[in-house]
This record gives structure tokens, sequence and C-alpha cells, in this order.
């Protein structure tokens, strides 16, 4: 039988129980209605660790004003029974009153990597990322917390988090699961309608183009982005937000292309819908 714990208290208890005992804890933060994707990352998570929390929270200081906080999907039971064939396995589902009361007012906030890519379109996004993890942490105190490659801008900033504040966690990255046609599963393709998600598979077929391009010896950036922004544009459902080429590191564009790995990175809106994908390349 799976706990769900909705208490800080009590699972800050929980927590300081199982250290107590010489156990070690692998965090799993998502906002629920779990994917493959999410079951990735727990059976990783579950082979590292002898606990494994999953918490489920849709924090709402990461979503700005005029982004799906209100229709996000919340399907805790369903999200139980996903996790129902691990063992060890304790949910941390904490309401917004304990985590944000009223007197709430102090953030954590990267200030470099942040500012890149979705963070020129989600404004205050990674912020709300940083400071929730941030509490995540100080209640959960796990030795392992692990992240998914396919929002990449974020575990970078993840890892840059954990190294500033000097949190005595080991964060570990797992590679991105995607659908039979190479979408990236995202809780947030639910959204998509059947037409929109038949659109949505041209982002994948978009960073396998910039993978042949560069593995080809392209080395012009502006003349690789026409073409992959040329291919997005044949699917009149679908509108780019960026699609660039970066250092994987900085995320900082990479003009002239050289030996050295890249990461190709795009965000675009299916309908209402945002989805983020990357790759990373190396170049020829
Ligand atoms: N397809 C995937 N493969 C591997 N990890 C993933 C995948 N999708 C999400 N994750 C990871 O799961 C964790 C929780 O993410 P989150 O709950 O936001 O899910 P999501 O599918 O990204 O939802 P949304 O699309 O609404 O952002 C994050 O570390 C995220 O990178
Ligand atoms: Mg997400």
């Amino acid at each position: 039988m799976i706990k769900i714990i909705k208490s800080v208290k009590e699972m800050a208890n929980f927590a300081n129980r199982i250290k107590g005992r010489g156990h070690t804890i692998a965090l799993v933060p998502t906002m629920g209605a779990l994917h493959e994707g999410h079951l990735s990352l727990v059976e990783a998570a579950h082979n590292k660790a002898n606990i494994v929390v999953v918490s489920i929270y849709v924090n709402p200081t990461q979503f700005a004003p005029n982004e799906d906080f209100n229709k996000y999907p919340r399907t805790l039971l369903k999200d139980k029974t996903a996790l129902r064939h691990f063992e060890h396995i304790t949910i941390f589902a904490p309401s917004d009153k304990e985590l944000y009361p009223d007197t709430f007012d102090t953030w954590v906030e990267e200030g470099t990597i942040s500012k890149k890519l979705c963070g020129k379109f989600r404004f205050g996004h990674f912020k709300g990322v940083t400071t929730i993890l941030s509490k995540l942490f100080n209640v959960v105190r796990p030795d392992f917390a692990f992240f998914g490659e396919k929002d990449y801008q974020q575990q970078l900033i993840v890892k840059k988090l954990v190294k500033d504040l000097n949190y005595p966690i080991d964060v570990i990255i797992c590679p991105t699961i995607r659908e039979y046609d190479g979408l990236a599963m995202s809780s947030r393709n639910k959204y998509l309608s059947p037409k929109e998600r038949k659109a949505a598979a041209v982002l994948y077929k978009t960073l396998i183009r910039a993978k042949k391009d560069l593995e080809g010896g392209e080395t012009d950036y502006r003349r690789i982005i026409v073409g992959l922004s040329r291919l997005i544009g044949f699917e009149p459902l679908i509108r780019i937000d960026y699609i660039t080429i970066v250092n994987p590191d900085t995320l900082i564009e990479i003009k002239e292309i050289k030996k050295e790995k890249v990461l190709v990175a795009l965000a675009a809106r299916v309908g209402k819908t945002r989805l983020i994908d990357s790759m990373i390349v190396q170049p020829k």
C-alpha cells in the first residue's frame, strides 16, 4: 500500500526517521498526471535509494498569470495507481496553504541560465521552480534527486541550485521517454486534440533533421535554423517560441558550429499547448 503524506510536518518527521535508520532517500519531484517519463525517473530512483519520495504538487508559483495553472490535470488517485508496482514509495502531496501561507515571501532565484530560452517566455517560471525545489529539499532531505532531460534547461538550473546553495544532494538526470512517433512524453500532451497531437510529431522530426544537418557537416547556424523553421512552418497548428542551437552548459547561442557538442532546443505552441523538446548533438 502506498502511503500519501499531505502535511509538511509529517513528511519532515518521516524523512528524519528514515535517515535516522541510516537509509537513503531519493526524491522525484513532479506535478502529477504521471506518465511513462515520470515512471522512468521513479524506477531509476528506486534502483538508487532505500526509499523513494514522489512529490506531486502543482506549484502555483511556477505558472505565469496567463498560464494553465487552473486547468492543469490533477489526478492524485490515478497517480497512486500508476505507482502501485513499486515498493518503498511514499507520495508527498502537500497543500498550497501549507507551502505558501499568506505571509510567504522568500524566494530562491538562479540569475544566469534561468534568463535564457524558456526564461524569456515564461516570466517567473524558473524562480518558482527553484523556490519550490528548495522547500522540497529542506523538508524531504533527499540524498538523490531525479529529473528528466526533457526539461533540459530546468535540470541545468537544478544542478546550479544544488551547487550554489550547497545542498548535499546528488542530482541525477534521466533520458527523455518518447511516444511511438517521437513526441516527448509530457503531462501537457493531454491537452492536445487529435489533430494537434498528430501535428506535434513534427517537433521531434525537427530535432532529427537538425541532428542530420549537424552530423552531415553543416556549420552555418542560420542555414540550419531556417531549414528547421520551415519544416515546423508546414504545420499550421504550430507556432514556434524559439528554436536554437546552444552551448549545452551555458545555453549561449552558437553562431559558428565547431566540433564541440551542441544542444538543439525548441519550444512551440501546438494550439494553446506549449511544448518543449531538445537534443544533444555531436557535430561532425
Ligand atoms: N518524457 C519524459 N522523459 C523523462 N522525464 C520526463 C519526461 N517528462 C517529464 N519528465 C520529468 O519529470 C519530472 C516532473 O515533470 P512534470 O511533472 O513537469 O511533468 P511534465 O510531463 O514535464 O509535465 P508538463 O508538460 O506539464 O510540464 C521533471 O524532472 C521532468 O523533466
Ligand atoms: Mg514539466
